[in-house]
């Protein structure tokens, strides 16, 4: 059983709070830091919590807190990180890390030297689709992972910090992108080196510094790619898909949008529909359990059993780090207009990996290339001489 922190009463923290307390759950919030005086007491009232406070540190030190969630604002996240370290408490905290790497770093550094737990709360690799895909690329039932695409795009988020560069760090990029390159980086390996970054960004619509829309492309040491789609222009509610392909198949999920349930409605009685929906008539899309299928149930689970038994669990700051790192290179590349490097000054995984061979032995003279069955009926063989590198066809009636 955990008595949890709450540092953050807003949209991101209610989520969270529903998912901890909102089952049969064994553990609760016990303390509740928020900037104002009534969010704070208003989300003690509504969560049952028994201390509300406006002073952070307060929230986090008390005796009955065994774990610290944050859910703070992105400029907010090392100054909460550095007083779990300061109370020896373990500590969880959403996406992104940091505003970028060097944050990132500290804050990663911290947290060893205090020898906390830490986790990283990506959801996105806990939804019940992803556990399930993953499984099968775990298993080899797509071969060698080539390409692994993420996209998020949605008309934008919701309170006045994220559209401030300086508190929130960044644009779509930064918040948007962090679930991406992670989903991209955990199909193709995470102990697989991200090398270099391409990436186009704009300002197309939103009167802000920051981008609104990017596509960046993340090469890695083993020659495979992940792409990620970001926009916080897109009309028509969440759009969250993914698409990873490797040498024996390919999987397409669809995490948000059209999760298979469709409705119409005239608008009469008209209510919530789903996180970032921007209608509440016509024809809808909502969704089942949205705490269940954007991955916090899975995610928390992951992280008390993880701290009860003493490991670490599957996503901790320093895989937040390695994702502020890739998007600090994205950053750069916008800029750069060139495939940028990514710097990791930490990195834990392989290194060396070279591309695997992408031949196919047909027979001891050919490489296979290809091999079709033709509306004709006729198989055919397109195969390489493995001498003259001829490619040559056979067609066996
Ligand atoms: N799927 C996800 O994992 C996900 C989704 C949304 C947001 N987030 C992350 O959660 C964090 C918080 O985002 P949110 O959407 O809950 O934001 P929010 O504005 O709804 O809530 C932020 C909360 O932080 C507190 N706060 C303390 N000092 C503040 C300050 N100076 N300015 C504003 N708020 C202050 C307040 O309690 C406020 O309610 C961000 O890091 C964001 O990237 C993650």
């Amino acid at each position: 059983m955990q008595n949890i922190a709450m540092l953050g009463s807003g949209f991101i923290g209610r989520f969270y709070a529903d998912s901890l307390q909102g089952y049969r759950s064994r553990d609760k919030i016990v303390s509740i830091y928020s900037r104002r005086e009534e969010s704070a007491k208003k989300f003690a009232q509504d969560y049952n919590v028994p201390f509300s406070t406006t002073n952070m540190e307060e929230a986090i030190a008390r005796p009955e807190v065994s774990i610290v969630c944050i859910s703070l604002p992105n400029n907010l996240h090392e100054e909460a990180v550095l007083l779990c370290c300061k109370h020896k408490k373990a500590v969880m905290t959403t996406k992104p890390l940091g505003r970028n790497a060097v944050e990132a770093k500290r804050m990663l550094e911290a947290v060893e030297k205090a020898g906390i737990f830490n986790g990283y709360l990506e959801d996105l690799v806990y939804t019940p689709k992803f556990l399930k895909a993953y499984e099968s690329v775990k298993n080899g039932a797509l071969g060698r992972i080539l390409w692994a695409k993420s996209r998020e795009a949605h008309p934008g988020p919701h309170s006045e910090w994220f559209w401030n560069i300086e508190q929130a760090g960044g644009g779509c990029i930064l918040d948007l992108g962090c679930h991406c390159v992670e989903i991209a980086r955990t199909y193709i390996g995470k102990d697989i080196l991200p090398v270099e970054v391409m990436c186009w960004a704009d300002t197309q619509v939103k009167p802000i510094d920051a981008e609104d829309h990017a596509i960046g492309l993340v090469k890695y040491e083993n020659g495979a790619i992940g792409q990620f789609e970001v926009s916080w222009t897109f009309r028509g509610g969440l759009d969250l898909r993914d698409e990873v392909m490797g040498t024996e198949g390919t999987i397409w999920t669809n995490g948000f949008l059209r999760t298979g349930f469709e409705m119409f409605t005239s608008g009469k009685g008209a209510d919530y529909v789903a996180e970032k929906a921007e209608t509440n008539s016509g024809w809808l899309f909502p969704v089942g359990d949205e705490l269940n299928e954007l991955g916090y149930n899975h995610m928390f689970m992951d992280m008390f059993d993880s701290l009860e038994n003493g490991r670490a669990p599957r996503e901790t700051f320093y895989d937040g780090y390695v994702v502020n790192c890739v998007l600090d290179a994205a950053y750069r590349s916008a800029k750069s207009k060139l495939w940028e490097p990514v710097k990791l000054d930490v990195w834990r995984g392989k290194t060396g990996v070279g591309k695997d061979s992408h031949l196919v032995e047909h027979d001891k003279d050919h490489y296979l290339v290809k091999e079709e069955i033709t509306h004709y009926g006729a198989k055919k063989l397109i195969l390489k001489e493995k001498t003259s590198g001829k490619i040559v066809e056979k067609i066996i009636e």
